[in-house]
């Protein structure tokens, strides 16, 4: 197991996360405000952007991001860290932002 160090930039909240662990379920423990909804990679509502650093999320690959989103973009319900990151949090994949921004993110297929 390696403990990884997750920052969110704007708010400056550090968390530590194992790669055994998502970084939604660190960030409920912590009490940091990261939005969730389903916890199972398919509303997209936990999406953050990747500003550094790397992320294993297959899960959310299958289910709720594209190849191309997952390079920028995580589900943090489903994504394990990989190395240290920096995660803006409330970013969502260009394909679903004007579904959030109506606050309907589970519509991103309508
Ligand atoms: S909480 Fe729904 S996709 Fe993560």
């Amino acid at each position: 197991m390696t403990e990884y160090t997750v920052e969110f930039v704007g708010t400056g909240e550090t968390i530590t996360c194992s790669d055994k662990r998502t970084i939604l379920s660190r960030c409920i423990e912590e009490g940091i405000a990261q939005e969730y909804s389903c916890r199972v990679g398919m509303c997209l509502a936990c999406s953050a952007e990747i500003i550094e650093g790397e992320v294993e999320q297959q899960v959310a690959v299958a289910r709720g991001l594209t190849e191309e989103e997952a390079e920028h973009y995580t589900l943090t319900c489903m994504a394990r860290p990989a190395s240290d990151l920096k995660l803006d949090r409330g970013k969502y994949p260009p394909s679903i932002e004007g579904d959030v921004a109506d606050g309907d993110a589970a519509a991103a297929d309508d």
